[in-house]
């Protein structure tokens, strides 16, 4: 087998960047939760696991940085990735598709822009539970999909157009995004 770019960046060490780069925990947390939901949808594609998850861990890494030039997202976050070394054209793709409808070519640059959004739906969802992430339900977060005044910073059009997109039908597409979510649910305080 060849060896892939991916497999020089372990976990542990990608997370670490995170660290070094996001200056708020709640950009970490929304990192991680984006995170658990990629590495779900790579299992269910049967895809690149490790890639995808770091697509989700590093699409916003740049985010507290750049808010106030928006210009510079993504573009801070692949200067910073070479210079520590890092450059998978497959992965710096799908960070710009999160921003740029342009690059969302293939699966998993399509795939990070509904786990951008549903991980935030899920991550609001479980925060007004007594169980948080565990035994979140498909009809329950569907609910508080269609209802637009709860955490109405989700962008739910990222959510709806999974099907079209990705071609899992949402309840499904929930059903998985619940799996990620919990995946990493006790790394986020909500387990
Ligand atoms: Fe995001």
């Amino acid at each position: 087998m060849s060896t892939a770019p991916t497999e020089a960046m372990d976990r542990e060490r990608a997370l670490e960047l995170v660290h070094k780069y996001c200056d708020k925990d709640i950009t970490v947390r929304h990192l991680i939760s984006v995170e658990g939901v990629m590495r779900a949808l790579a299992r269910h594609f049967d895809q690149d696991e490790q890639r995808w998850a770091l697509v989700g861990l590093w699409h916003d890494l740049d985010y507290d940085r750049v808010e106030e030039d928006l210009e510079r997202h993504t573009k801070l976050t692949l200067q910073w990735l070479r210079e520590e070394g890092y450059d998978d054209p497959e992965v710096f793709n799908a960070i710009k598709a999160h921003l740029h409808e342009e690059y969302q070519t293939d699966l998993m640059s399509k795939g990070i822009v509904h786990a951008d959004g549903v991980a935030g739906l899920l991550v609001a969802c479980a925060l007004v539970r007594p169980d948080k992430a565990n035994g979140m339900k498909v009809s329950s977060v569907k609910k508080k999909l269609k209802e637009k005044s709860f955490a109405p910073g989700v962008e739910r059009d990222k959510i709806w157009g999974v099907e079209d997109s990705i071609g899992i039908p949402m309840d499904e597409f929930i059903s998985i995004s619940i799996g990620g979510l919990q995946l990493v649910a006790a790394e986020i305080d909500l387990a």
